[in-house]
């Protein structure tokens, strides 16, 4: 690739507060992992990293509220998503950790350098503290209501509930979340990063350089740049975190931001302690970061100015091929509101069907644009594409060719027309895919494997060859080895898509594979290294007994599979999914819907409207308002909400229209005393003259309920 020697591809370090979901794994996951199957097959040398972010706020936080140390939550966290990622066939060369002792060693040392360097500045400024808890407060550790929608729960940095992005200042009524005092400010001293020194630089490297990158990458980044870029803290007051390695510097860690992307560097490392170098130094290497919209900015300026700043050699990104975001089912995903397909829990829910999650991410992932998961899709695509088309082809062939040919690939006679256009499709979507999946087009790309696919199925059932053999075994034999050829086709394409699935072709063809680099065992094996035995679907090559190896090269060559060639039994590569299957997960978001709307509506009941201008006593004096009994109630014809109820007020017997029909029926007010207010001038609404008002008490949420005396007293009573 590009003449380079190897390449290195990082993936966003999750945060390991919480497990990962589809959206994870759409935007940033599953691509890395085509992208790399696709390298590691073509022979090309491929370094793969990832590991836990776990250093940051929003873990503290989660602590506090579970009664445990940090330290629990990552270890916990860090696991499941670690388990999660093998499950799905993502097999990283490490999957270290930001919490571990070279990570914290080499985040000191990248700090140092540049303090020794003279890279920062220091800044002084007021920030926010919690007297009683003596302590700095994080943005997130102070909540208050929102200044946009009311919500009491919002915290300094967002309102999770209305999505607005906030500061401490504009919260109304303020308070720290360790011990609810009102913070007051402080002053502190923090190291920046003066970004605004690599501009130039950045806009020479990125929008001179890089018109090629995916114009959301390229456009945020622009905008960033045309906005100015300031200096960024580089330190927090916080004390779960790598330690500022200065003096003067206690209870200062670095912020996570810094430390992070770091990480990248740390794990490298772990695994590879003589050679890490030559992945991140050598002008022989290509760095493609993997990362979500929301990561942009820290991977295409701020983590570039770090290792600009730095120097001593390190490379920067070829390529930062970030996605957009997915929605679910028409919403955000969001872990808050739980709204969200965890990776576990499918794993759970759905066992033996990971390729599936992974082709139906990668054919709706959110390249361009944010795109949406629905479960009818994932069961429509599931059913009508891997199990219809790319599965029925592949069972189809194999059965075949064991009923007239005992199992053996048989000979390839005279080529008729029909055999020789859907020969010649392969080695054109073979050259589309290549050109997709090195522009980072993994979506399209799927569609040419696809295509594949689609072609063998139209190929057979064309050709119909169970009708051929009746009369023509030779004819059968030519269609049948062409159908077998194509089903090898698929056993390479589909690797970097569907792996398990391509594992089991594989066997079902008795073939090897050639699965090219891999570096899991690292030089030595740390806890955070590949240990043998663990995860699924491997990724080392198999050579099979015949010695046939595939790899991306034999993809559309002629007579992969030789005449006289055994393959083993029909199994089927995918299995129909019913419809109850897609209804628990139907139901169960349903029921994550129901909690939330019964929570938000509970909530807006407990809202308590402001209080009004001050009145006189004598503005209140105008107001007659006395007890009455309904006598009559009758809905307002066309009308939702108003009811026309005719009243006993002692004065009189009068009519009053009131717009309460949503929350009393008729039948509930007849024979109820109430309280109206007597003297309000008739008006006339959908043509009756109403003589009056029914009191009522109005909730937060609008629900309403009239006003009744504890005892019955008699009809004219005035109330005051
Ligand atoms: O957004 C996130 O989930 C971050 N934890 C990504 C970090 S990427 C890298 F810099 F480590
Ligand atoms: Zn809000």
């Amino acid at each position: 690739m590009n003449g380079k020697k190897r390449t290195l591809v990082t993936c966003a370090l999750p945060y390991a507060n919480g497990p990962v979901h589809i959206g994870h794994l759409a935007g940033v996951y599953v691509p890395a992992d085509i992208y790399v199957r696709y390298l590691r097959m073509r022979g090309e040398d491929v370094l793969y990293v990832c590991g836990s972010d776990e250093h940051g706020v929003p873990i503290t936080i989660k602590a506090r509220e579970q009664g445990c140390s940090p330290q629990d939550i990552v270890d916990r966290y860090h696991k499941l998503i670690r388990d999660s990622f093998s499950g799905l066939g993502i097999n990283f060369d490490i999957y270290g950790r930001t919490s571990s002792a070279v990570h914290a060693e080499g985040a000191s040392e990248f700090f140092r350098k540049l303090y020794d360097d003279g890279k920062f500045v220091t800044r002084e400024s007021e920030q926010y503290y919690d007297p009683e808890a003596q302590t700095f407060l994080a943005d997130r550790y102070i909540v208050g209501t929102c200044p946009k929608c009311g919500n009491e729960g919002a915290y300094g940095d967002q309102c999770e509930k209305c999505g607005s992005t906030l500061s401490p200042e504009e919260l109304i009524n303020p308070r720290s979340k360790l011990s609810g005092a009102a913070p007051i400010k402080k002053k502190t001293t923090h190291w920046y990063l003066p970004l605004q020194d690599y501009e130039q630089w950045l806009r020479e490297w990125i929008l001179d350089g890089h018109k090629e990158w995916r114009t959301n990458v390229y456009g945020q980044v622009k905008s960033w740049l045309d906005g100015g870029l300031q200096p960024r803290a580089v330190t927090r007051d916080l004390d779960w975190g790598v330690p500022v390695p200065v003096e003067g510097a206690e209870g200062k860690v670095l912020y996570v931001w810094f430390d992070a992307p770091i990480g990248y560097i740390s794990n490298t490392r772990e695994l590879l302690p003589q050679s890490w170098e030559k992945w991140w130094k050598s002008e022989d290497t290509r760095l493609v970061h993997f990362i979500g919209k929301d990561n942009i900015v820290f991977h295409c300026i701020v983590f570039p100015s770090m290792l600009k700043a730095y120097g001593d050699g390190y490379i920067l990104p070829e390529n930062v091929p970030a996605n957009e975001f997915l929605n679910l089912e028409g919403d955000k995903i969001s872990t808050s509101r739980g709204w969200a397909v965890w990776a576990h829990e499918f794993l759970k829910d759905f066992p033996g069907k990971e390729d599936v999650m992974r082709y139906v991410l990668t054919a709706n992932a959110p390249q361009t644009a944010d795109n949406d998961f629905s479960w009818k899709d994932f069961q429509t695509r599931n059913n009508s594409e891997l199990v219809a088309v790319f599965g029925n082809f592949v069972n189809r062939a194999v059965v075949l060719t064991h009923k007239y040919f005992g199992g053996k690939v048989p000979p390839c006679g005279p080529l008729l027309d029909v055999d020789k256009e859907v020969i010649a499709e392969i080695p054109a979507l073979k050259a589309s895919m290549e050109k997709n999946l090195e522009t980072y087009r993994f979506r399209e790309a799927l569609k040419d494997a696809m295509g594949i696919a689609r072609a063998g199925n139209k190929y057979i059932s064309d050709t119909e060859p169970w009708k051929v053999a009746k009369t023509d075994l030779d004819r059968t034999a030519t269609i049948l080895n062409i159908s077998m050829q194509i089903c090898a086709d698929l056993a390479v394409a589909f690797e970097p898509f569907t792996p398990f699935a391509a594992e089991r072709l594989r066997n079902m063809l008795k073939v090897g594979f050639f699965a090219g680099s891999d570096h899991r065992k690292g030089e030595r094996q740390t806890e955070n290294t590949y240990v043998e035995g663990e995860g699924r679907a491997l990724h080392t090559g198999v050579t099979s007994e015949n010695g046939i190896v595939l790899d991306w090269e034999l993809l559309g060559r002629p007579q992969i599979l030789p005449a006289g060639h055994e393959i083993g039994e029909a199994e089927l590569l995918f299995a129909k999914i019913e419809d109850d299957q897609i209804q628990l997960q139907l139901d169960k978001l349903e029921a994550i819907r129901a909690e939330r709307a019964a929570r938000e509506k509970a909530e807006a009941a407990k809202k308590v409207a402001l209080q009004k201008e001050e009145c006189t006593f004598e503005d209140f004096e105008k107001m007659d308002i006395r007890t009455a009994t309904v006598l009559e109630a009758e809905r307002v014809p066309k009308t939702d909400k108003l009811l026309r109820l005719t009243i006993d007020t002692g004065i009189d017997r009068r009519v009053i229209v009131s717009g309460i029909a949503e929350f009393y029926s008729p039948e509930d007010m007849v024979g109820k005393q109430i309280c109206i207010l007597a003297n309000l001038k008739p008006r006339v609404i959908r043509g009756i003259e109403s003589h009056g008002m029914i009191l009522m008490a109005k909730q937060g949420d609008g629900k309403m309920r009239f006003i009744t005396p504890q005892e019955l007293v008699s009809n004219g009573a005035q109330v005051g």
